[in-house]
């Protein structure tokens, strides 16, 4: 079955294809427009421009990849969470090919996406009960699933997402918008026990998470330290424990939630997810209590409509279809348990 995915929720305009056949994935083309060199000339995405940015890029995007004469079987879109003025330019162009074509359109939560970015070319893919950590900009949350497209969100995050303290502590630093890349790349050279942060809420014994608390100590850690911001051999080391007080966090609270729930797999998504620091200590923690760890290809880390795709494979099978009509961008669609 050919699915074509739609993805605009926040400032990466982009279009695939991928190929389903009893439960495994196959990418067959992504193609994207990324806003990166637009928005950091503001240090972070404004809405309006975002939108007009997706209206420019997508047509041109869906003429790369789609052919009337050989059409999907049926058109994924993003419709939540995420901006609504730029999710609305995914949702409306989705509606107008499904109504003109007949094509089934399927709508998306994107961090289904995120979650489903582990099934993209895995010719092995997560056995059930999975438990999902996603981290993104806007999003860090657990999540078990019993089975497909079922989901029981079990930790999540009372302040800012991981992402969004790894950009905020970025700007601080300097760093263009997104930091958290920037930050990851500069902990390369760093010594990760150099600085004393906070790690808030680790020890709360439950499965929440918080992260203010750490951006608000970074910020004044650097105000005291100053020289973190011109001396390169110090920058690396704030990154570096800066880094590890998140990962530290993230790792503890999924160790927590594997006691509690003895998943099969846990799996990780969302832009943070290409943190090479999380990944192998995520990955070497889970594994020593014998439970299996996937994470996605770098190439589907952040946002991407492969991901939008594949979860379309998986409603599709289902026939969980919509009609183009009744469907509206959704800006705060919570992820809700559903059987
Ligand atoms: O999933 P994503 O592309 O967009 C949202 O749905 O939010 O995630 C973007 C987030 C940004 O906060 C970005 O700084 C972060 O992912 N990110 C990273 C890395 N690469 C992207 N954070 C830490 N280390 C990275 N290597
Ligand atoms: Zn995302």
């Amino acid at each position: 079955m050919k699915i074509l995915g739609i993805e605009t929720s926040c400032d990466d305009t982009a279009i695939a294809l991928i190929n389903g056949e009893e439960n495994i994935i196959t990418s067959i083309k992504e193609v994207a427009s990324s806003q990166i060199d637009i928005h950091k000339i503001y240090g972070g995405v404004v809405p309006e421009v975002a939108a007009r940015a997706h209206t420019e890029s997508i047509i041109p995007l869906l003429q790369e990849l789609y052919d009337p004469t050989n059409p999907p079987d049926a058109i994924a879109v993003t419709s939540g969470p995420g901006l609504v003025t730029s999710l609305i330019v995914g949702v409306e162009t989705a509606k107008t090919i499904a109504t003109l074509t007949n094509i089934p359109l399927i709508s998306v939560n994107h961090m289904e996406g995120h979650i489903y970015s582990n099934w993209i070319d895995n010719t092995t893919p997560p056995e059930f009960p999975v438990l999902a950590l996603i981290v993104s900009g806007g999003h860090t949350e657990l999540i078990l699933m019993t089975d497909h497209l079922t989901y029981h969100k079990i930790g999540w995050t009372v302040d800012d997402a991981a992402g969004e303290c790894f950009d905020k502590v970025g700007k601080i630093l300097g760093f263009e918008y997104p930091g958290g890349p920037k930050i990851s790349q500069c902990a390369q050279e760093g010594n990760p026990i150099a600085i004393s942060l906070p790690r808030p809420m680790i020890n709360s014994g439950d499965l929440q998470f918080s992260f203010s608390g750490l951006k608000t100590a970074a910020k004044l850690y650097i105000e005291k330290n100053p020289k973190v911001l011109n001396n390169e051999a110090n920058k690396a080391d704030f990154c570096a424990s800066f880094e590890q007080a998140i990962v530290d966090t993230l790792v503890t609270k999924t160790m927590h939630a594997i006691q509690l729930h003895a998943p099969k797999t846990v799996i990780l998504g969302g832009g943070v997810s290409a943190n090479p620091s999380l990944r192998t200590q995520l990955q070497s923690a889970v594994e020593n209590t014998d439970t299996a760890f996937v994470a996605p290809n770098l190439a589907y880390t952040t946002d991407n409509a492969s991901m939008i795709a594949t979860v379309g494979y998986f409603k599709a099978t289902q026939k969980k279809f919509t009609k183009p009509h009744t469907l509206n961008a959704n800006p705060a669609w919570e992820l809700k348990e559903k059987k």
